[in-house]
């Protein structure tokens, strides 16, 4: 049982969306083929890791400086609001970032958990399928881990109203590619990007095992989007295509806008639009 102080109220603790996909999509001649898609299929398989053994969870957490950084990586770092700010103020931005940042990853953690059971309903392929059945597992555990660790330093905040959007977005189109796209390629790939830097910045072992698991089974995962559409996108007409680009564009600036941290800086006290400046 995860226990969770969240730094906001948390309107409601569901959500609720239209899953449009409409279909569900069987194989008779259960014709695995793809080579690629097989291997990955074999190394989901094998690679499959326990969060609960493999991190050590006992390892404790600074509460003033969660991911041991120097103060540069605080966004607000040498504007006048934080000039302003003594000892305890700095560390309460400190560790209402971590707090903020690993919770949108959790939240997207369990998108990404019911985005690949989607996938797994209807992508036409079994091979894709199967590779897909060894991911939902992969993101179960990384709802564990993510969940774990927010646990362990104390506080959350619900998820961000871009992400929510985005995922919004990527659930209700009825067309299974877009799942692909706008889970596996674009919000995975910014995920990975996202583990990688903490895991090559953070002073703190905990945060940095826990990134490093992770992004082991991210790479596959991103890999997986790309090659099923790289098979698929060359049968599109150049209009589904462009339909495609502009999804990406949209989606682009709903995940730079999940970057603002809005939540926080109001949370703070601070101007939500310029939070380095002094209110
Ligand atoms: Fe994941
Ligand atoms: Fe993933």
């Amino acid at each position: 049982m995860l226990e969770f102080h969240y730094a906001v109220p948390v309107e409601q603790t569901g959500w609720e969306t239209q899953d449009r996909s409409g279909t569900v999509r069987f194989r008779w001649d259960y014709d695995a083929e793809r080579a690629e898609l097989l291997a990955l299929y074999d190394k989901g398989k094998r690679k499959q890791w326990d969060a609960a053994d493999r991190i050590d969870w006992s390892l404790e957490i600074d509460p003033e400086n969660p991911l041991q950084v120097p103060d540069e990586a605080v966004p607000i770092f040498g504007s006048a609001a934080w000039e302003r700010m003594g000892p305890a103020e700095r560390a309460e931005v400190r560790r209402h970032m971590v707090a903020w940042q690993f919770s949108q990853f959790l939240h997207g953690e369990q998108g990404a958990l019911v985005c690949t059971a989607k996938i797994v309903q209807n992508v036409p392929d079994i091979d894709a399928k199967f590779y897909g059945a060894t991911q939902v597992m992969d993101e179960a555990r990384h709802v564990e881990a993510y969940g774990r660790y927010l646990t362990k330093l104390g506080l959350a905040y619900p998820i961000n109203r871009h992400l929510q959007a985005l995922l919004d977005d990527v659930l209700t189109d009825s067309r299974w590619d877009i799942t692909y796209l706008g889970m596996q390629v674009l919000i995975e790939g910014l995920a990975l990007a996202a583990f990688g830097l903490i895991r090559n910045q953070t002073g703190d072992p905990l945060a940095r095992a826990l990134n490093a698991y992770v992004m082991q089974d991210e790479a596959r995962h991103v890999m997986f989007g790309r090659h099923v559409l790289r098979a698929y996108y060359p049968e599109l007409s150049t209009a589904e295509r462009e339909e495609r680009e502009e999804l990406c564009a949209e989606a682009c600036w709903l995940m730079r806008d999940r970057f603002l941290a809005e939540e926080v800086w109001e949370r703070l006290g601070l101007d939500v639009e310029d939070p380095g400046s002094l209110p």
